[in-house]
């Protein structure tokens, strides 16, 4: 069958990591005799196109995605657009719309990576991080200028949302997806000790669903003390669940723990399959590298291969990930981790290993 696919590179290094990704995904298509194939769109959303035309993306642009299996999407942000708009413009706008209300963050080590916690035991550092994906602090519910007094006493207020719906399907999806894992066992994250309404209604969630799955061991940890599990006890952790903001924050130090930002996929997944769901790596544009060759291409690469999953590719998306597990251990590594390669060299290799 043909799967069709959006592929939206927008901002900075996007453009070079979904190339990545798509080359991979072709190769690895070539090689399976026409039983699948991939028939790609490219859009030219962004910060380029909001200069242009003053919108992030096609008016219509929704509809246009809703017709596809998947998107396949790079990162959104550069300079010239305020982050907030460029953000909500389209990324926000995407996963909002087409209700992706879990984002799936695996992090586990790459051999051949130091990474800044790297004990002797290579499996001490395996996770995911399960983010609610629709809510929470990124409801963007709010207003400025509310006191009306102008310049100098200006109050804002930025209002999370957590309804018992929206807590309980990430939950349960945390807990199914602990059943597929070797260590079966969920790590709520809130900070209701501060936060005394959403997120205690997060924990009474918690523990309610917790009944149904006696099977999986669970634990309740705030998130500043999470952080710190993170670096201190990582072996600890097998699926981690928590808000919006406090999710977003935790993957980026878990892509950090495992040896750099640009090794983390991504899924956001609109589980009931209603609309199409978008795989992207878990970092931003890196403008600082943009344009220069030298992006890591290995977290697109990777979201690519969740993508496969989501396709019903099982067998693929793990040639794809042992593919990645080669390249990084013959020491094919950007500089983000440690290497001297550039991006085209990791994606020839990653192809070189599909064999
Ligand atoms: P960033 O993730 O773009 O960069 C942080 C650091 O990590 C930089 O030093 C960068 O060079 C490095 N880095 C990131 N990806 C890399 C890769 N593939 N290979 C090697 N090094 C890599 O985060 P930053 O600088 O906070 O944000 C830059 C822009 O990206 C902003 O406009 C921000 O809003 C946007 N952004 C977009 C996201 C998305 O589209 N999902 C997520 C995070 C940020
Ligand atoms: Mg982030």
């Amino acid at each position: 069958r043909t799967f069709r696919i959006a592929a939206i590179p927008a901002d900075g290094v996007g453009a070079e990591v979904v190339a990545a990704g798509r080359a991979v995904l072709d190769a690895l298509a070539q090689s399976s005799g026409g039983a699948w194939t991939f028939d790609w769109t490219e859009f030219p959303w962004g910060c380029g196109y909001y200069e242009k035309t003053g919108r992030m993306m096609d008016e219509d642009g929704l509809k246009i995605l809703e017709g596809f299996d998947a998107i396949y999407f790079g990162a959104v942000g550069w300079p010239s657009v305020p982050d907030h708009v460029s953000l909500w413009g389209l990324r926000l706008r995407i996963c909002q719309n087409f209700d992706q209300w879990a984002n799936v963050r695996p992090v586990h080590f790459h051999p051949g990576v130091t990474s800044p916690l790297r004990k002797a035991d290579d499996t001490a550092l395996d996770w995911v991080v399960v983010r609610e994906n629709s809510e929470g602090e990124y409801a963007g519910l709010g207003g400025r200028n509310l006191s009306g007094r102008g310049p100098g006493n200006e109050v804002a207020l930025q209002t999370s949302l957590f309804t018992e719906r929206g807590c309980e399907r990430i939950i349960r999806f945390a807990f199914d997806l602990a059943r597929t894992r070797p260590r079966r066992k969920v790590s709520s994250v809130t900070k209701s000790n501060a936060q005394q309404y959403g997120m205690v209604l997060w924990d009474e969630v918690f523990a309610r669903v917790a009944e149904d799955y006696p099977d999986v061991e669970t634990e309740s940890v705030l998130v500043d003390a999470m952080s710190a599990k993170f670096v201190l006890h990582p072996e600890e952790l097998s699926v981690v669940v928590a808000s919006n903001l406090n999710a977003d924050i935790l993957s980026d130090l878990g892509s950090a723990l495992a040896g750099s930002l640009g090794l983390a996929a991504s899924a956001n997944l609109n589980p009931q399959r209603r609309f199409p769901s978008m795989f992207e790596p878990v970092h931003g544009s890196a403008p600082d590298i943009a344009g220069l060759g030298l992006a890591n291409p290995i977290g697109a690469i990777g979201s690519a291969a969740l993508m496969l999953d989501h396709f019903g590719l099982a067998d693929e998306a793990a040639r794809v990930r042992k593919a990645i597990e080669r390249t990084t251990a013959s020491g094919v590594l950007t500089r983000d981790v440690g290497g001297t390669a550039g991006t085209d060299e990791v994606v020839a290799a990653v192809i070189e290993h599909l064999a």
